[in-house]
């Protein structure tokens, strides 16, 4: 949830600080803070609120360091307040400390410090990890204490430590939280997150759980917390500054809307082979013979992932022949999941964090099932613990709300579903009509996306309705989740999705004059059955945006909307049935004069359960 960020060189550290921590609020975003070491002296700043707060306290030789960490928070324990922000320090002023996790159990570490006489500022489980290795120092160099304090903490770390008796270093470390290392030319970079270190440094380290690295002007070095020295390999960053940045867009919520049909292309990219009517997935091949042999998928996902698993569902049983079964993520460890070494379990994750999805990653490897994980975020924790997987390539999604990796998670499951599809029975003909469908997408995502104009209107229009209803049916019944939890997130209203055919057992209640509908209704099998929820509706008077399929303008006597979408696959209605949905909540948000790209009370990536 929250982001660090470290620099180390011979340039000045605070830029790259503050940089970092603009790119990382996306994370968390209550408080800030920054602590620099110049002339062997720690200077600490903190704010709360944004990072420009933070920046404008920033004064004197604070601005000049060449090695510091900053951090960005986003309340776990203790509320948000300077007091609260990291970095943390010890009684002193003699360490300073940014961490990312959860210390279990800190009450009783902090109980025995303080018996030992020292003196705690904040609320926060991660103060004591800065008293511990203070106490610690009391035997033994900074190396030393820093990994004995580690050793005695339970829960999960990402952290990133410096002090004034070894001044030219820096600390990081990583146990269950991201942690990062950028290899520049006479300088590094630690970020809990590549996307602050993008355009700096070519090069990158992902520390692995139980590592850390003591990095100066000369190198780094990697070791376990047991003192074993580690080779790690130096991984290209591929992402590019401006993939980062808003692109001349005012939220990077639109910006990563209307990147959708390139992102969808670069999901499709080298894997779609049309002529063949069939998926080439690299990144399953090590374990294809095992998948040959799976009889049950289940997709473990939460929020926006989870409803891209459930459409993933209909596609991969309709056409694959395979039973699927889409579990809340965070649900999965706490229920007796019937799976075995014949099941495949796939992850689904923009972020590859997701501390509940990794959980369930976790449970299913115990239970000896095959996992693959779906990522978008390269190097994360899920890719690396998954047996195989496929990344989304959808470059970095900063916005809060997710949009361009939930189509392009719907890619990769159309994708799988060729892929086994194919190898359990599916005609060529079938295989090339589905390939076709997926190859023509990304214009068809561009012409809905054209829309935007008009949907702001309606978002202006409507800006003022109380509560909406999202239905949809067969494969648009997920995009009536998705579509409710997107306004619900960014624009604060109230709002339901659900089946179409769910309506008359309860929601139908909710249905007046002040009430909006969104309605998914493409021309499919299911059009003539979803119809008749339309006009229960509008027989109570409620008010209704429909979206259909070109050509069925006569809808419109029906409707207080029409958005219309092109004609394309059935399966693949929800990659282009979700855009309008999209830009809907977006354009609302804005009328409403709300932080598009940092919601109240969430977070990009929930890395606590
Ligand atoms: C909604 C949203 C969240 C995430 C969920 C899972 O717009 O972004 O619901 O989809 O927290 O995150 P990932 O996909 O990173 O595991």
């Amino acid at each position: 949830m929250c982001g660090i960020i470290g620099y180390i060189g011979k340039r000045n550290a605070k830029d790259f600080l503050i940089e970092g921590l603009r790119r990382l609020e996306y994370r968390g975003y209550d408080s800030a803070g920054m602590a620099v070491m110049k002339d062997g002296r720690i200077f600490l700043t903190k704010a709360v609120g944004k990072v420009a707060e933070l920046e404008s306290k920033i004064r004197g030789d604070a601005r000049q360091a060449m090695l510091g960490i900053a951090h960005t928070r986003w309340a776990t324990h203790g509320k948000p307040s300077e007091t609260n922000a990291h970095p943390h320090a010890d009684c002193f002023g003699n360490l300073s400390l940014v961490h990312n996790g959860i210390v279990e159990n800190y009450q009783e570490l902090r109980d025995m410090l303080v018996g030992k006489g020292h003196r705690f500022v904040s609320e926060t489980d991660s103060e004591v990890i800065a008293h511990l290795v203070e106490e610690e120092l009391k035997s033994c160099e900074f190396e030393d204490a820093f990994t004995r304090a580690l050793s005695a903490l339970q829960g999960t770390y990402g952290v990133a430590m410096m002090g004034v008796s070894d001044p030219e270093k820096l600390f990081v470390a990583r146990k269950g939280s991201p942690l990062v290392i950028g290899v520049g030319t006479d300088e590094y970079l630690v970020a809990s997150d590549v996307s602050a270190m993008v355009g700096h440094v070519s090069k990158v380290i992902y520390l692995e759980d139980g590592e850390m690295a003591i990095i100066d002007l000369q190198g780094y070095r990697v070791k376990t917390l047991d003192h074993e020295l580690l080779e790690k390999e130096e991984q290209i960053l591929e992402w590019s500054q401006e993939q980062a940045q808003k692109g001349g867009h005012p939220h990077f919520m639109i910006k990563e809307i209307l990147e959708q049909p390139k992102s969808f292309e670069d999901a499709l990219r080298g894997r779609l082979l049309v002529e063949e009517g069939l998926a080439k997935l690299g990144g399953l091949m090590p374990v294809e013979e095992r998948l040959r042999k799976i009889d049950r998928i289940v997709i473990a996902s939460c929020g926006t992932s989870y409803h891209a698993g459930l459409a993933g569902e209909y596609m991969l049983e309709e056409y694959a022949g395979i039973p699927v079964e889409v579990e809340y993520a965070s649900e999965f460890r706490y229920r007796k999941s019937l799976i075995d070494e014949r099941t495949a379990v796939i992850a689904l994750s923009q972020s590859g964090e997701t501390a509940d999805t990794l959980a369930a990653v976790r449970e299913a490897k115990r239970k000896g099932a095959l996992t693959l994980g779906v990522v978008n975020v390269v190097g994360s924790t899920i890719a690396r613990e998954t047996d195989a997987g496929i990344y989304n390539h959808a470059g970095p999604e900063v916005s809060v709300a997710s949009t361009k990796a939930f189509t392009s998670q719907l890619a990769i499951l159309a994708l799988l579903t060729l892929y086994f599809g194919r190898m359990r029975g599916m005609s060529l003909v079938t295989g090339k009509r589905i390939a076709e469908g997926l190859r023509m997408l990304p214009s068809l995502i561009e012409k809905v996306a054209e829309q935007s104009e008009p949907i702001k209107k309606m978002a202006k229009k409507y800006q003022d309705t109380p509560h909406f209803l999202y239905l949809g049916r067969k494969y648009n019944m997920p995009i009536a989740l998705e579509g409710a939890l997107k306004i619900k997130e960014i624009a604060y209203v109230p709002a339901q999705g659900y089946p179409t055919g769910e309506m008359k057992h309860g929601p139908i209640a909710l249905i007046d004059e002040q009430s909006l509908c969104l309605f998914i209704a493409p021309k499919d099998s299911v059009y003539e059955k979803s119809i008749s929820g339309l006009e229960e509706i509008k027989a109570r008077g409620g008010r209704v945006i429909v979206i259909t399929t070109e050509g069925n303008e006569a809808i419109g006597g029906k409707a207080d909307e029409v958005i219309l979408i092109p004609k394309t696959l059935e399966l693949l209605t929800p990659i282009l049935s979700i855009i309008p949905l999209q830009l809907f909540a977006y354009h609302m948000s804005v009328a409403k004069g709300y932080d598009v790209d940092r919601p109240r009370n969430l977070a990009k990536s929930v890395t606590v359960e």
